[in-house]
């Protein structure tokens, strides 16, 4: 399969994925949420403008990346980058008022994890691009937008973190079927984490500096 049909297939996997998880969201109703809202005044509206910010930055991450715009327009290239630089940092500033009401420990520091690599490795490619060194800057942007991927891959997951908990219980739930999935959603993050790690070390930069 060629590259720009994969581009297209990953970014169409994205949207099916993460568009359920945000569309009670815009409802701007508490009521909705998916997660346990302890605070209507400071926890949902970071947590609206955390992921209002993160679709930004999704959608940015994909056009930058794509070939054509790169290749293309230095124009749009810069702007879009803009683009993904802001509303990652934005994102990840709401990111981090949301963690604080997040009530499981492990899921907590996933996610805390989560936003320091977010900004370290976002930053890192910005720097690179100002000291124009343009090899690192192409590899910090893809570990970056490797990042941004958690949030699919962190969902993809679940499926399969569901049918490893049942194995490794013998198809017993000790904590019953809502015990099972507060389980797996306190460690999804974890193994999305280091599923794109994998690939983008191995994956990618690997074999790119390779070839
Ligand atoms: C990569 C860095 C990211 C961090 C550190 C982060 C952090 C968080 C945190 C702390 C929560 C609250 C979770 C809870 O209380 O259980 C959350 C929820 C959410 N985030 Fe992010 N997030 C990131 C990326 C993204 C991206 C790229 C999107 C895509 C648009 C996204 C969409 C969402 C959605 C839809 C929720 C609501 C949770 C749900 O209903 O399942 N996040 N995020």
């Amino acid at each position: 399969m060629n590259r720009k049909k994969s581009w297209w297939i990953l970014f169409i996997i994205s949207l099916i994925v993460i568009i359920p998880f945000m569309a009670p969201y815009f409802l701007f109703n508490p009521d909705h949420s998916r997660i346990a809202i302890f605070s209507t005044t400071i926890q949902f509206p970071a947590l609206i403008a955390h992921i209002f910010f993160a679709f930004i930055a999704l959608i940015a991450g994909f056009l930058q990346f794509g070939k054509s715009i790169r290749k293309n327009n230095d124009r749009i290239h810069k702007l879009t980058g803009r683009i993904y630089f802001y509303s990652i940092n934005i994102s990840a500033l709401f990111a981090i008022i949301v963690i604080f009401y997040v009530d499981n420990f492990s899921k907590a520091i996933s996610f805390l994890v989560l936003t320091i690599l977010w900004l370290f490795t976002t930053w890192k490619g910005i720097d690179s691009a100002r000291k124009k060194n343009f090899v690192d800057h192409r590899k910090w942007l893809i570990r970056s937008f490797g990042i941004t991927l958690v949030a699919i891959t962190g969902r993809i997951v679940v499926p399969i973190l569901l049918l490893t908990y049942s194995l490794l219980n013998g198809f017993h739930l000790p904590g019953g079927r809502e015990g099972m999935i507060e389980d797996v959603l306190n460690v999804n993050i974890w193994v999305g984490l280091i599923v794109n790690f994998i690939i983008v070390e191995w994956g990618i930069l690997n074999k790119k500096s390779k070839s």
